[in-house]
């Protein structure tokens, strides 16, 4: 971590406040970045680089709307082969770095029903289906043994940013995330039980990073882009192809959203 940390210290001596994770997508955000010093995940040391398409790995320091912000543009994942502490090394950095807020943000599919493809939704909560924590070994000394969870995702912060979204016009819902590891789709019926189990929507991603960012008293905001409903809601396949689509048209708002986030909390 240390190695890491004076690594990056070599490029910036930026201090971020507020960090985001970029999910699938939705990296356009990371263009606006002023003043941007963009570090490939490649040249650092402890990091890995995303095989997935749409997951281009780059971490970028910089001022947006004038606070100090550090944007990971991609992500690894679980299902790609890496341990679960791989999959959260990254953010454990950012949180050592010093943010006190992250963002999280993923392309994920519409349980809910009354959703439609293209909608933000705000995380209020998740389902760890996965069911590998991150935490699991000698505790870290950055926070306690048994983290509670009842506020993963900060309601104070959660209520502004839908008044933001409001404000804004821009269509949104709240909801549960749940996580599975993929990389294969889920059934129709493991949607159904999704649905039954309290989701709103499922992703591959996310809930292994709220629980570090949680563990080191990091408040987090979760945005969801419902890039598709999930399996066997429409009688239509799935492809990967979609969820990029759908996540690049609702770039321009969700980068309007972001920015005022970033503005306001
Ligand atoms: N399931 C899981 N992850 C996803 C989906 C989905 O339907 N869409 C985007 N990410």
């Amino acid at each position: 971590m240390n190695q890491t940390i004076n690594y990056i210290r070599t490029k910036t001596d930026l201090k971020p406040e507020i960090g985001i994770i970029l999910g699938s997508g939705l990296g356009d955000f990371a263009d606006t970045v002023e003043d941007a010093v963009r570090i490939p995940y490649g040249e650092i040391p402890g990091f890995n680089q995303s095989t997935v398409q749409g997951h281009s790995g780059e971490l970028i320091f910089g001022i947006v709307k004038g606070k100090k912000i550090v944007a990971m543009k991609g992500r690894i994942h679980f299902y790609e082969g890496f341990d679960i502490k791989e999959v959260v090394f990254p953010v454990k950095v950012l949180c050592d770095l010093g943010i006190d807020k992250l963002i999280v943000t993923n392309a994920a599919g519409g349980v809910n029903k009354s959703f439609n493809p293209g909608e933000l939704m705000f995380i209020s909560d998740h389902i760890n289906f996965n069911g590998k924590n991150p935490l699991i070994g000698p505790n870290e000394d950055v926070g306690d043994r048994f983290p509670d969870m009842s506020y993963a995702y900060d309601p104070a912060l959660l209520e502004e940013v839908q008044k933001i979204a409001e404000r804004l016009d821009i269509a949104h819902r709240t909801g549960v995330y749940m996580y599975m590891t993929g990389p294969s789709y889920e059934t129709p019926a493991e949607i159904r039980m999704a649905g039954i189990l309290g989701a709103d929507a499922v992703g591959m991603s996310t809930v292994p990073e709220v629980i570090v960012a949680n563990h080191r008293h990091v408040k987090v905001v979760g945005i969801s882009c419902i890039t598709n409903m999930a399996a066997g809601i429409l009688d239509q396949p799935l492809e990967h192809e979609e969820v990029l689509t759908i996540s690049q048209k609702v770039s321009e708002d969700f980068k309007k959203l972001v920015a005022s986030i970033i503005e306001e909390i």
